[in-house]
């Protein structure tokens, strides 16, 4: 049968590099049967997955004992990163490199729960909880990730400031949006960004910022790869596309981790995107139950899902003039298989490569319904809003698994290696 591609574009397989399947251990959320289902009808074909489930991917054994557990549950192709935890795994990151991680991922000042080792952002006084790994720890832990040869990426916000300044504004009795976000001004992410950064260089390790949300973000990478370091960068869609000005209209929807921020962080952004400076974009899709997110925005969990728009987003972004559609293949499929070891496999249409591609019609409007998001969570703050561009069928090795955004074919999703070593220029 021939599939009648006139007048659309054919795309290497979408990579949304950053996703939270939250299975095992908080399935309430999400799971990772719902994840790739929601993947594959979004157009995308390969994901990474986050390490902080629960348990999380520690050591060898929890990462053989992932790739088992979600293997049967894959609609689309997938890989595992692994999750630094300072002194309690620093000896066994070989080990997990060795095993097929594709590179490691540092919560950085998240404590942990010693009993289920899951990640707490801010403890309460009393509470049973290690401290984050100091700068020590994670000097010798990004020395060992250097020598595996794959990159080790950051959540970069200082929250010791962060919970501080929180603390103030909640004591002066403020609760509207703004105040919200003014609590977490822009240098908290600058300052943890630029001790990553020279923590990093001084280790040999490629460090990869996940989520810059801040202006100053775009900069510390840029400096530091003019200077040859060996950083990348990734942004998200809500980052490139809302502003502080869509709180009133999507509320506690929108809060995520690191948050959305004022226009001008957002020029910043698109400037670093369109000149190079960040090569990937990921949806750090991070969901919560609704009834989760209900409630006061200080304490509602911050996360919402994006594995399903993150593709229709950005062809917006296309259609609105912001990138062009060879910008949109290297930062949505290139870059994150180049940064993770993937390229060759993914992220290129090649004789070589899986037979993964995604095709897309610029022609095509589609307005982003919740209930259409086959997620468990339809979390979004996208509800309503219409898309310029869509992603119309999507194949894996070859095979078809999704036609105008409806699942077709059979579950065939399969966990994937890293075939080479971390990339960050090219
Ligand atoms: O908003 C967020 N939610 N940001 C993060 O970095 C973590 C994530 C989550 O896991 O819920
Ligand atoms: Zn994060
Ligand atoms: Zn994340």
């Amino acid at each position: 049968e021939v599939y009648d591609a006139k007048g659309k574009y054919v795309f290497p397989g979408f990579i949304d590099e950053h996703v939270h399947s939250r299975d095992p251990g908080l399935t309430h959320k999400e799971d990772f049967t719902h994840l790739t289902q929601s993947a594959a009808a979004g157009g995308v074909t390969t994901v990474i997955e986050m390490p902080n489930t629960v348990p999380p991917v520690s050591d060898e054994a929890s990462f053989y004992s992932k790739v088992e557990h979600l293997s049967p549950k894959a609609f689309v192709d997938f890989a595992l990163l692994g999750m630094v935890l300072g002194d309690l795994n620093t000896k066994k990151l070989q080990a997990m490199a060795d095993a097929g991680v594709v590179g490691f991922k540092l919560f950085w000042g998240y404590y942990l729960n010693p009993k289920t080792l899951e990640l707490v952002y801010n403890p309460s006084k009393g509470d049973d909880v290690l401290p984050p790994p100091d700068d020590g720890q994670i000097f010798d832990a990004f020395h060992t990730i250097g020598q595996t040869g794959k990159a080790v990426c950051i959540h970069a916000e200082n929250s010791a400031v962060i919970s501080r300044m929180v603390e103030i504004e909640k004591n002066k009795g403020k609760t509207d949006y703004l105040s919200f976000l003014s609590s977490r001004p822009s240098f908290t992410e600058a300052l943890t960004i630029q001790t990553g950064i020279t923590i990093a260089n001084a280790a040999g390790a490629h460090l990869h910022i996940l989520h810059i949300a801040a202006g100053e973000g775009v900069d510390l990478v840029a400096e530091a790869r003019n200077k040859g370091m060996k950083v990348t960068g990734e942004t998200c869609p809500h980052y490139l596309t809302l502003t502080d000005q869509d709180y009133p209209r999507a509320g506690v929807n929108m809060k995520i981790y690191p948050p959305i921020r004022e226009a001008s962080h957002q020029d910043r952004l698109w400037q670093g995107v369109q000149q190079g400076h960040i090569q990937a974009i990921g949806s750090d899709h991070a969901p919560h139950t609704e009834e989760e997110k209900v409630g006061d925005i200080w304490n509602v969990p911050a996360g919402a899902t994006g594995v399903q728009t993150i593709v229709p987003v950005m062809l917006d972004s296309v259609a609105k003039g912001k990138i062009t559609l060879n910008q949109l293949a290297s930062l949505l499929s290139e870059a994150p298989a180049r940064i993770w070891g993937l390229y060759g496999k993914k992220g290129v249409i090649q004789p070589n490569a899986d037979a993964d591609f995604t095709i897309v019609d610029m022609n095509a409007t589609m307005t982003i319904r919740k209930d259409d998001l086959l997620s468990k969570s339809q979390v979004t703050p996208y509800d309503g809003l219409t898309m310029k561009g869509a992603p119309v069928a999507s194949f894996i090795r070859g095979r078809q698994v999704m036609s105008d955004g409806k699942l077709v074919g059979e579950r065939i999703g399969e966990f994937v290696k890293p075939v080479g070593k971390s990339e960050y220029k090219w």
